[in-house]
């Protein structure tokens, strides 16, 4: 077998840890035609961990701001603000009072405009998360509702009489429990699909969309690119009301309709806010089979431009809190599954973290600490090298893992409290069995604050900060690592680069070349001019891949390894280890 010597001429400085070639074999750099989403590198902030501007201990929109230009370093072209209005905070902002003003604790809209005008400045485009679905029960509206059956906003939110003293069906909330309020005044119950503080708007009555969509244009107006609709696959209710199976209660069934009515909704806020101009608007489409997310999501159906699916992240967190196994087979699946090649109009999300899930590289990289940063390079090729939209969630890009929870007082989130009363406290489960699972899944793990520096909190406030500072922040910063060629966020940078380069790995077809292989998972993305291989060994031990029959490497694009190597016909790897290469 003869070695294929790479020369070091075409590669860039090894220096970096990581190569990206500059010839001519290199796509085009832009395809005009695609809107700026498609060619886009997202990130998401969540405002509360990401940088204390004011020194209160919770991150604001100075804090933000100031932080740009690590972003625009980083290479991302637009930024996913996460819920940032004001609320009382129940879920932590997903539960809005008013949709036209910043959460203080974020600022001031002073704040916000000089944040957004910081980022356009910068070539960053700036996407808000639009919680509409529900509001906040503080709301006007449903202060309001509330107040008399008569009242003209009791048809904003879902009032029904309840049966027999009980409530007027079976449905059971996100977050556990019964998914209807009574309100002792008015004698009715509400609908809620998370907690009984964010009542369900009623997307059936005019008046509520017509709202909504001043909303949208208000921030549109102001300048932003487009929105994330949270729980957007909820906002449809059956058009009457029936009860779920017993079986289908324990399974967290949804009673959100996903047919007609979503799609109604969906079309009619497209033709009021959406067409002709070039706002991104990307769903949380939870629960929906990937039927109704290609119906939701094509492009020839004006409904919504893209939209993240969680068929793969639930494998692993069962019931949104317990822990399962990662298996190479679910995700190489889902991959497949999620390219969308049968279906050219829809454009997918690619993500591996964000603020309701743990941190990828405790959840998918090896166990090994000797191989952390190496896998979670190994996760950075493959979500930057996959067709669709990549999302990086805050710290992600430096590889930060999950918190060391020790017990539930370092617990922030609601959800992990209500399942902690529902498991342990009504004797379901063991609290240190519950304490294992949680640790593992809470989403508590993504919302620790970002590791800036090895400073006092991570260079995150000069003051105690809201939540709990991951210890490894002296090892695991962004400081650290901007100085390391070597280190992850290096990496992410490389690779962001070389994902630009070579348009194929955007728009390119995939396909799956170790279907069986229960270790290396390869796959070629091709278009008319490049035909490139990503091979990522998944395990803490050496495996060599045959290349596929008669082909050999041109040329290595990318490498965590700094490979300057590959046999002619197979390539032997190191755990963990990846490469992207022409083939
Ligand atoms: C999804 C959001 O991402 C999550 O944080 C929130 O709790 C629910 N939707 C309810 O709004
Ligand atoms: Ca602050």
């Amino acid at each position: 077998m003869t070695g294929i010597d790479l020369s070091r001429r075409s590669l860039l400085p090894l220096a970096v840890g990581f190569w990206a070639t500059t010839s001519a074999s290199a796509s085009p750099p832009t395809q005009p035609r695609a809107p700026w989403w498609k060619n886009s590198v997202f990130y998401e902030i969540y405002p509360r961990s990401f940088q204390d501007g004011n020194s209160d201990g919770i991150g604001d929109f100075i804090g933000m701001k100031d932080r740009l230009e690590y972003l625009a370093e980083l290479g991302v072209d637009a930024i996913w603000v996460a819920a940032c209005f004001d609320s009382p905070n129940v879920d932590n902002g997903y539960d809005v009072r008013d949709y036209r003003k910043i959460m203080p604790d974020f600022g001031t809209m002073e704040n916000f405009d000089a944040f957004l005008a910081r980022a356009k400045q910068l070539g960053i485009r700036v996407i808000l998360d639009m919680v509409f679905n529900h509001t906040s029960d503080q709301h006007r509206w449903f202060i309001a509702s509330r107040s008399s059956r008569n009242n003209r906003y009791r048809d904003f939110y879902h009032w029904h009489d309840g049966k027999n003293g009980a409530p007027p069906t079976n449905w059971q909330t996100q977050f556990g429990g019964s998914a209807w309020t009574l309100d002792e005044k008015t004698g009715q119950y509400y609908l809620h699909s998370f907690e009984a503080q964010q009542p369900d708007l009623n997307w059936e009555n005019p008046e509520v969309r017509a709202e909504l969509y001043a909303i949208l244009k208000f921030w549109a107006d102001k300048g932003v690119d487009g929105f994330r609709f949270d729980a957007i696959t909820f906002i449809a209710k059956p058009e009457k009301l029936y009860d779920l199976t017993p079986e289908e209660i324990p399974a967290r069934k949804t009673f959100a309709d996903h047919g007609d009515r979503l799609s109604f909704y969906l079309k009619d806020m497209y033709e009021h806010v959406f067409k002709n101009t070039d706002l991104y608007s990307v769903g949380e489409n939870w629960g929906v089979s990937r039927d109704e997310y290609a119906r939701i999501t094509d492009s020839r159906n004006k409904e919504l431009s893209s939209g993240f699916r969680f068929d793969f992240q639930i494998k692993d967190n069962v019931d949104a809190w317990r822990k399962g196994t990662f298996h190479l087979s679910d995700l190489r699946a889902f991959n497949r599954d999620n390219s969308f090649d049968d279906h050219p109009g829809t454009w997918p999300v690619v993500w591996l973290e964000d603020h309701d899930y743990s941190r990828s590289v405790s959840r998918y990289g090896s166990q090994r600490p000797e191989y952390r940063d190496r896998s979670a390079k190994l996760l950075a090729t493959m979500m930057l090298s996959l067709r669709g939209t990549p999302f990086i969630y805050q710290g992600q890009e430096i590889g930060m893992t999950n918190f060391p929870f020790k017990s539930i007082d370092q617990f922030d989130d609601v959800f992990a409290h209500n399942e902690w009363r529902l498991q342990v406290e009504s004797g379901h489960i063991s609290s240190q069995e519950m304490l294992v699972n949680l640790a593992a899944t809470t989403r508590d793990n993504t919302r620790t604050p970002m590791q800036w520096n090895d400073g006092p909190n991570a260079g995150f406030s000069v003051v105690k900060p809201w939540m709990l500072v991951n210890p490894n922040f002296r090892t695991i910063n962004c400081s650290a690592e901007s100085s390391d060629p070597r280190s992850v966020l290096s990496f992410y940078k490389a690779m962001i680069r070389t994902r630009k380069q070579f348009p194929v790995l955007i728009h390119g077809t995939y396909k799956d070349v170790s279907p069986d292989d229960p270790q290396i998972y390869a796959y070629i993305r091709e278009d008319s001019t490049n035909r490139v291989l990503i091979a990522l060994n998944f395990s803490d031990d050496e495996k060599t891949l045959p290349l596929p029959e008669g082909k050999t490497v041109k040329r290595i694009i990318a490498s965590n390894m700094d490979r300057t190597q590959i046999q002619s016909s197979s390539m032997h790897m190191q755990p963990w280890e990846s490469v992207v290469v022409i083939l």
